[in-house]
């Protein structure tokens, strides 16, 4: 069942159209990741659902209740009707506030018994790991902490869905790392839907049922698992979205397809398609780099040592393409190049799509 229905939801400012028909689904218990590049209008939809803006067409559903609804009945549930718990990208917490009256305020606000809210408060303040720091203030915590102070006062009203806005983005590269299996795993334990917005695809991958790629105009590019999100992006956009990506010019020539601006041929079953030009995708983790054999000859243009990585920029025939090597495996396998020497590049794996299609990317 769908927990969160968008229908052609529009949204502008000004003559900024941020949203144009704008359909999302989102089902009951998943965690769901709408990941976009700084601008696409995350935070915008996010609003919009919560309750926070107003569409200027199309209608949201929560739980089969219209909640927005631009077009007919013009109808508007106020936020705190709306039963969600809400995380939004500074997770301001009151500075003035100790831990568990940040805690309790959506209780005290919903008028709920006193020992009532001294048990959940006091449940939630454990279950997010802040057991015996109730009585601090915001200022004497770290950022981390009042993360998790955020995440329990929009957990404690026991809400079946839950919208995060970049909640980790003001944490260190460790603490993120480890608050993302924390959010999974309350979302395991609480049962509770969340709608997870960011544009840090790793968090995407790591915590995600599904995800959605938006591209910078708010059009939603493709929806599926992190598994087919990866491995079978269906554009350039999704593709390069997804981690530092190649893209190489092959041209057909005859049956063959030739790279850049000389007379090799791509090692990698031919694409689909009558097209001449063409863009061959590949990750850095998809070239097998040797000295010799089979494969692409080019030059090491650039060699970077990373500590466990080294980097290499490598030249064939015109065309540009970055991959990296565990510097283990360089040193035991004579793979360590210096620039200026010849290298020989394989694939584990390569996608082709149409140059058009890689035009109309680089062009947005
Ligand atoms: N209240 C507003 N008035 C005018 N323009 C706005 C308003 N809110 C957002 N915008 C514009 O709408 C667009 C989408 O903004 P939004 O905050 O949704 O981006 P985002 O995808 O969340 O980006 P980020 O990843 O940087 O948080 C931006 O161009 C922004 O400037
Ligand atoms: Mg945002």
């Amino acid at each position: 069942m769908d927990i969160i229905r968008v229908e052609g939801v529009a949204k502008a400012y000004g003559d900024h159209q941020v949203h144009e028909d704008l359909t999302l689904a989102i089902k009951k218990g998943e965690c769901f990741t709408l990941l976009g590049p700084s601008g696409c209008g995350k935070t915008v939809l996010l609003r919009m659902i919560a309750g926070f803006e107003s569409p200027d067409a199309g209608k949201i559903y929560i739980d089969d209740t219209l909640v927005s609804d631009a077009d007919d009945s013009h109808q508007e549930i106020p936020p705190e009707n709306r039963g969600l718990g809400v995380v939004f990208q500074d997770y301001a917490v009151w500075p003035h506030m100790t831990v568990f009256d940040n805690v309790a305020y959506p209780l005290k606000i919903a008028k709920r018994p006193k020992d009532e809210i001294k048990k959940k408060v006091m449940d939630m303040i454990d279950i997010v790991g802040m057991h015996g720091l109730e009585k601090r203030l915001p200022s004497e915590l770290s950022g981390g902490q009042q993360q998790r102070v955020a995440l329990a006062r929009a957990l404690v009203g026991n809400p079946s869905l839950m919208l995060l806005d970049e909640p980790l983005s003001n944490l260190d590269a460790n603490l993120r790392e480890e608050m993302r299996f924390e959010i999974k795993e309350l979302q395991r334990k609480l049962d509770v839907t969340v709608l997870y917005v960011t544009h840090d695809q790793e968090i995407g991958l790591a915590i995600s049922d599904r995800v959605a790629i938006m591209n910078e105009h708010g059009k939603i590019q493709q929806i599926g698992t992190p598994w087919e999100i990866f491995e079978k992006p269906v554009n350039p956009f999704v593709f390069s979205f997804m981690g530092i990506a190649n893209f190489m010019a092959v041209r057909r020539e005859g049956a063959d397809y030739v790279v850049g601006t000389g007379n090799q041929v791509v090692p990698w079953e031919k694409p689909v398609g009558e097209d001449r030009q063409w863009s061959a995708g590949f990750r850095p983790s998809d070239v097998k780099l040797s000295r010799s054999g089979e494969g692409l000859k080019g030059v090491v243009k650039r060699a970077n040592f990373l500590g466990a990585m080294m980097d290499y920029l490598i030249e064939i025939d015109g065309e540009h393409l970055r991959t990296s090597i565990e510097t283990h495996r360089a040193l035991t396998q004579d793979l360590m190049f210096k620039a200026g020497e010849t290298c020989v590049v394989s694939f584990l794996n390569l996608l082709w799509f149409r140059a058009e299609e890689l035009q109309e990317v680089v062009k947005e």
